[in-house]
């Protein structure tokens, strides 16, 4: 299976997750507030990141997509950080120097503590601020990025912290979600022209900015006419209303996806919360799962990338991976979604990208540091890199543009 000639292999990463020591995030207050495990140090990325993009480079990547930390650039309200900011030059050149193609994210789901204490998102002051921090930061890097992200998954965002609570700041009130929402919605718009506007006014090539919409593949479990609405509208309102939204304002130019699985919707009864909460509990459709019992569904990811092929957009896969203790399986997981990714681009959807999450084992939010989703290993107590057989294997099919079936 050929894939097309300019296609970016790599793999993803997130600020927080990597690079250790990030105590000016609301994420480091929370996790000790709640009695979860600390990010501590996680990977030490933040100063070994010339060795892990030495090791992406002979992993074959010519791409790689990372988040830069709010709270490192603007620790306190209005005083950004030069020594933070050059830190991030310095690790874009450290890609541009290994022809790795940087793909930067601007918010991947953590925040200064200053805007947490006051009101964080659902603060309309955010979006100013956002703004703000994403000027101070776009200015700088330019030159040298051309792939933006302006927010990783808002959906998810959005649900976890303000509607779950399972996230900081733990709220379960669903006004509120919703206003987080409106408010990552004008961020990302308003972004999206900032942007555009610094490279025009620069004179620079144009860049290409989107979100990563987070998408699971949602499968009635049944032809019950309630089964398959409810996962029609789940689809609508959890993987399309964003896209939908950006289109309309003209502030996409491509979509940034990310699956992972499916969920089985199966209605208890008609039901407005019915309609958007129930799954099915039966185990009529077994599948493998990921070591956080996630269901993988490789036929997933072809079905959605057709259901996107209307937007007419390139589209990147900024995060796909497993997290589970046998290594073997993750090539098997890589292997069939990228299979899936062929199948769409034969049926002609333009994929133009596949990021693997994640290049390191990491910190996994509120799971901490159990699930192993890396192709490299970390032994967290010597900082060992140790690279995986399935990222050798993936290596072979980034360095060829071919995946042998
Ligand atoms: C995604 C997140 C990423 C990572 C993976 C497993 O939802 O964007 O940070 O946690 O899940």
């Amino acid at each position: 299976m050929k894939f097309p000639r300019d296609f970016l292999w790599g793999a993803a990463t997130a600020a927080y997750q990597v690079e250790g020591g990030n105590d000016r995030s609301d994420w480091w207050r929370w996790e000790k507030e709640a009695g979860k495990e600390n990010s501590g140090f996680a990977c030490r990325h933040y100063d070994l990141y010339e060795l892990d993009f030495e090791l992406a480079r002979g992993l074959g990547h010519n791409a790689h997509r990372l988040s830069v930390e709010w709270s490192r650039i603007e620790p306190e309200e209005g005083k950004f950080s030069d020594v933070a900011l050059k830190h991030y030059v310095d690790v874009i050149l450290a890609l541009r120097a290994r022809n790795i193609e940087p793909v930067v994210t601007l918010h991947h789901f953590t925040n200064p503590v200053w805007l947490a204490d006051c009101g964080g998102w659902e603060n309309k002051k955010s979006v100013a601020a956002f703004l703000r921090y994403s000027e101070f930061v776009v200015r700088a890097l330019a030159k040298h990025v051309r792939y933006w992200i302006t927010i990783n998954e808002p959906t998810i965002y959005a649900t976890h912290a303000y509607l779950f609570g399972v996230w900081p700041p733990q709220m379960k009130v669903f006004s509120r979600a919703k206003r987080v929402e409106r408010h990552m919605i004008s961020a990302h718009i308003k972004a999206y022209r900032l942007i555009h506007k610094i490279y025009k006014e620069y004179a620079l090539f144009k860049p290409a900015v989107s979100i990563s919409q987070h998408m699971m593949a949602l499968v009635p479990c049944d032809q019950k006419l309630k089964n398959r609405f409810a996962a029609w509208l789940r689809h609508k309102l959890y993987n399309e209303n964003y896209l939908d939204i950006f289109m309309r304002h003209k502030a996409l130019d491509f979509i940034g996806l990310n699956y992972y699985s499916r969920q089985l919707v199966e209605l208890k009864r008609w039901g407005f919360k019915n309609l958007f909460e129930d799954i099915c509990e039966k185990e009529h459709h077994p599948v493998k799962k990921n070591s956080l019992g996630w269901d993988i569904y490789p036929e997933g990811l072809y079905q959605l990338l057709l259901k996107l092929k209307k937007y007419k957009l390139p589209i990147m896969i900024t995060e796909n991976g497993i997290c589970t203790s046998e290594d073997a399986q993750r090539w098997d997981y890589i292997a069939s979604h990228l299979r899936n990714i062929h199948r769409a681009i034969e049926q002609g959807v333009p994929v133009t990208g596949y990021l693997y999450w994640s290049l390191l084992d990491n910190f996994e939010w509120d799971k901490g540091f159990g699930p192993r989703f890396g192709l490299i290993d970390i032994d967290y107590k010597t900082q060992q890199r140790t690279v995986r057989e399935s990222a050798v294997k993936f290596s072979q099919v980034c360095k060829m543009g071919i995946l042998s079936s």
